[in-house]
């Protein structure tokens, strides 16, 4: 028996996707406990590319992929992605879904757009998918979950509830047309009819599983520094991401999991507004976005791109308490002469430190502080293992693990399924 927790370390496009992938080859079950269409993992296999937004990335490789309570759900994104990966020949017969995980409505994406034109200069830069106003709903106990649309009674009644207020938001706060009933429950029950089969105690599922001695893969979406409680709020999404999130989402218990992989990339993206100490002022930006094909998988963002982040990392290793971590993109820093790391901030007192501020107005201030190695300038494609990694790009790799602590166990040389490398 096993369970092991992927997660995000950075702000999230680590390449978690990717990673799970390659890991789910072994496992029997892998299961996503957070976030929804907010989140978009690429992976790219045999040359094919394939965009995954609600289905775990366990899918590619034919295993049974769950959606937990914690996730919140677009029943017609699920539903394309399903017709999508069926067009394109992978079975998704084995996709279960939690009745409990909450649906994202047609308010939740209007009110989540309006909100962000309210807000103006102070918008969060959110990805306009509902998201915020999903899980404000969930936790306000308005939200209409999975298993609502089991009971055409049931769901009329709470959407009629809902709308109730939710209109009188459209209309009056945010001047917008309200939303009709009818159409509404119409279009739930068709949805009904289809989700209906993938519907299960999913808690149930992953303990079955677990006690039958199965390895189940925690598929978390985002990145720890969007987690609502102890990223950089408010510029977070609105779920929990950490690896604690894997049990409370999923409805394990958290004594069940073994192991936390975390997944890196070899510098730092992020989409969307907020600080980001150590964002790349000058060319290199836009040469690092450009190599790394830095453009968001949901919304076509251009993704703002700065050298790796240790102070950063340190504190995902912590909250997630990371065992191993997964360096992505390694590939993309072949082609700079010298690579600066961040390894401590400078304060607004004038100190430095090695650990994340806890005040927000100190990492607002926080200037990072570099130490710059050797780059190698040179193709991985050929290494077939990190030890076949020229001099320079081993150092990199060390250094990360040296002043974090933690064994880098993956290292990630190019998009495709085949192009990780083991310490092997
Ligand atoms: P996720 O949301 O964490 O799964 O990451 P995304 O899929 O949003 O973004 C990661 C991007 O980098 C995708 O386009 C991947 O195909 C790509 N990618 C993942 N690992 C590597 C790697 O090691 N090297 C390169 N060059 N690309 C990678
Ligand atoms: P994956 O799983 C990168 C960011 C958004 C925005 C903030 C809030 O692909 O790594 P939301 O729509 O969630 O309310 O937006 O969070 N964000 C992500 N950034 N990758 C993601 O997912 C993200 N999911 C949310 O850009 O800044
Ligand atoms: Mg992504």
């Amino acid at each position: 028996m096993s369970a092991t927790v992927i997660v995000g370390a950075q702000w999230g496009d680590e390449g978690k996707g990717k990673i799970v992938d390659l890991l789910a080859r072994d496992s029997d079950l892998v299961c996503r406990y957070n976030g929804g269409p907010n989140a978009g993992h690429t992976l790219v296999v045999d040359g094919e590319t394939y965009k995954l937004k609600h289905i775990p990335s366990g899918i590619l490789q034919g295993k049974e992929c769950v959606i937990g309570a914690g996730c919140v759900v677009n029943p017609e994104v699920l539903i394309s992605e399903l017709d999508d990966l069926g067009s394109r020949g992978v079975a998704t017969d084995l996709v279960r879904l939690s009745g409990n995980a909450h649906l994202i409505m047609p308010w939740h994406l209007a009110i989540d757009q309006a909100s962000e034109r309210r807000l103006g200069k102070l918008a969060i830069g959110t990805t306009k998918r509902g998201i915020g106003p999903c899980y404000a709903d969930k936790a306000m106990r308005l939200g209409i979950r999975v298993q609502d649309i089991l009971d055409p009674k049931i769901l009329r009644q709470k959407i009629e509830v809902a709308l109730a207020e939710k209109n009188l938001w459209l209309e009056r706060v945010y001047g917008e047309q309200p939303i009709s009933l009818e159409g509404l429950v119409e279009q739930h029950e068709a949805f009904a009819e289809r989700l209906r089969p993938l519907i299960v105690d999913a808690s149930l599922v992953i303990d079955t599983a677990l006690r039958d001695g199965k390895r189940v893969l925690f598929d978390g979406a985002h990145g720890t520094l969007l987690d609502l409680d102890h990223g950089t709020y408010p510029f977070v999404t609105s779920s929990p991401t950490v690896a604690g999130g894997a049990a409370v989402g999923t409805g394990m218990g958290p004594t069940r999991i073994d192991s936390v992989i975390g997944v890196a990339k070899s510098y730092v993206t992020r989409v969307g507004q907020g600080p980001f100490p150590s964002e790349i002022e000058g060319p290199d930006q836009g040469r690092l976005r450009e190599l790394g094909g830095e453009y968001g998988t949901v919304t076509g963002r251009e993704r703002r791109c700065g050298w790796l982040d240790l102070v950063a990392l340190r504190y995902a290793v912590r909250l997630n308490g990371i065992d191993r971590l997964a360096l992505t993109k390694l590939d993309v820093l072949s082609h700079f002469a010298e690579l600066p790391i961040c390894v401590r901030y400078r304060t607004r007192g004038g100190g430095e430190t090695r650990d994340f501020p806890a005040h927000q107005s100190d990492f607002h201030a926080a200037e990072p502080v570099y130490d710059v190695l050797d780059g190698w300038q040179e193709p991985l494609d050929e290494c077939s293992s990190v030890a076949e990694l020229p001099a320079a790009a081993q150092g990199y790799v060390e250094f990360v693990e040296r002043e974090l602590e933690v064994e880098v166990t993956l290292v990630g040389t190019g998009a495709e399924r085949s192009s990780v490398l083991t310490r092997a």
